[in-house]
């Protein structure tokens, strides 16, 4: 029987997210400093055919049938349409799905479809351009809607919107933000704020909750359990006033989803995480480079994943954030 990327308490890694590259476009300040950060040099990312033979080993090999391109902006990487096109042309046929601020996503959402990608996740806090430009550090507000309206002119289905709600900041957005998604057809999640931004100034105190998400958006709005089956989405979901709208809402830190977790996760430099809080990698680019067979890079995997903690544990007193930010793990 096939191997798969099973753990310790009997979950299946079948949802591969691979980081394409560490570099962003936008300083969102709940994620990274102004100045940006020390991003991993050309010769430390894998490279196109590399990025690919990892992806063919996870997903022909070791039964990974969904895989998730993140960042950084994976918008940034040269060669996004060509590994897209090579990850959805597998035997196995996997989901392909890209996780975007939406940054020139308008010049590239027709050739990412041609290339067979299946859905995009947009990431929007704000509508009010001022608060934008404060909350990203860059007058990009045009070109996020830009992008979000040509992933659906494509007939991406569903396109996504992620809201990260920050206390002072866009919090008073919340009802707004509802209507604006659900007019122009787009899916929206509200997402707790996590700590793993590369500041570490996160803040459970500071941090909206998906309790306080509700209420926000019960002033304007009815919300009513959706009854669809849930299995390992990061998000609960409610139909908005009776439905068919619906609203998510990803409460990583308050209530978390570890339990159901099936995923795992590669970073642009090679590395591999069993979790997005792990504090070990396991460097499958040495390996690579010196000419390992896949029979190695899958055993090297199955180790990973075996060896994968329970959860996050971000009540326990023993709680530590990651080196690593969240801009180059890919959320
Ligand atoms: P779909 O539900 O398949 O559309 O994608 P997704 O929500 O998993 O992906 P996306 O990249 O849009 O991530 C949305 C938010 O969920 C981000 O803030 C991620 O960091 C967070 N997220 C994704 N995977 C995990 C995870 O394994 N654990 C936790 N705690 N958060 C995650
Ligand atoms: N906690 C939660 N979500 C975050 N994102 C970035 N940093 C954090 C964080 N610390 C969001 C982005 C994007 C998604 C992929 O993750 O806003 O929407
Ligand atoms: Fe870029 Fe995403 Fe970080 Fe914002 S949250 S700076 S869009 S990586």
């Amino acid at each position: 029987d096939t191997p798969e990327l099973v753990d310790r308490f009997g979950r299946v890694a079948r949802d591969l997210r691979v980081s394409l590259i560490d570099k962003c476009n936008l300083r969102c300040t709940y994620c990274m400093p102004a100045e940006g950060l020390p991003w991993l040099k050309r010769a430390e990312l894998l490279d196109t055919a590399e990025m690919v033979r990892l992806i063919r080993i996870a997903v022909e090999q070791l039964g990974v049938t969904t895989v998730r391109f993140t960042g950084g902006e994976p918008l940034l990487r040269k060669d996004l349409v060509d590994i897209v096109a090579a990850t959805s042309a597998l035997p196995s046929a996997p989901k392909t799905s890209l996780t975007t601020n939406g940054i020139n996503l308008g010049d590239w959402a027709a050739q990412l479809v041609d290339a067979g990608l299946d859905r995009v996740n947009v990431s929007l806090d704000t509508l009010d351009r001022q608060v934008f430009r404060e909350l990203t550090r860059r007058d990009r507000f045009d070109d996020v809607l830009a992008g979000l309206r040509a992933a659906k002119d494509t007939g991406l289905e569903p396109v996504k919107v992620n809201a990260v709600l920050m206390r002072g900041t866009n919090e008073h957005e919340a009802c707004d933000l509802l209507r604006y998604c659900i007019e122009h057809g787009y899916q929206l999640r509200f997402i707790e704020q996590m700590p793993l931004d590369a500041q570490h100034e996160w803040d459970r105190a500071q941090m909206i909750t998906a309790e306080e998400i509700l209420q926000l958006l019960g002033t304007e709005f009815t919300l009513t359990p959706h009854t669809a089956e849930r299995g390992s989405a990061p998000a609960e979901r409610w139909l908005v006033d009776g439905g068919p709208a619906t609203v998510g809402v990803i409460a990583s830190v308050t209530k978390p989803f570890c339990a159901a977790c099936d995923r795992t996760r590669l970073t642009a430099d090679g590395q591999l995480r069993s979790c997005l809080f792990s504090t070990t990698e396991t460097d499958l680019r040495g390996p690579l480079r010196d000419g390992a067979e896949d029979a190695e890079l899958m055993r090297l995997w199955q180790a990973t994943m075996w060896a994968k903690a329970a959860g996050h544990g971000m009540d326990s007193g023993e709680f530590a954030q990651p080196d690593r930010p969240m801009s180059a793990i890919g959320g």
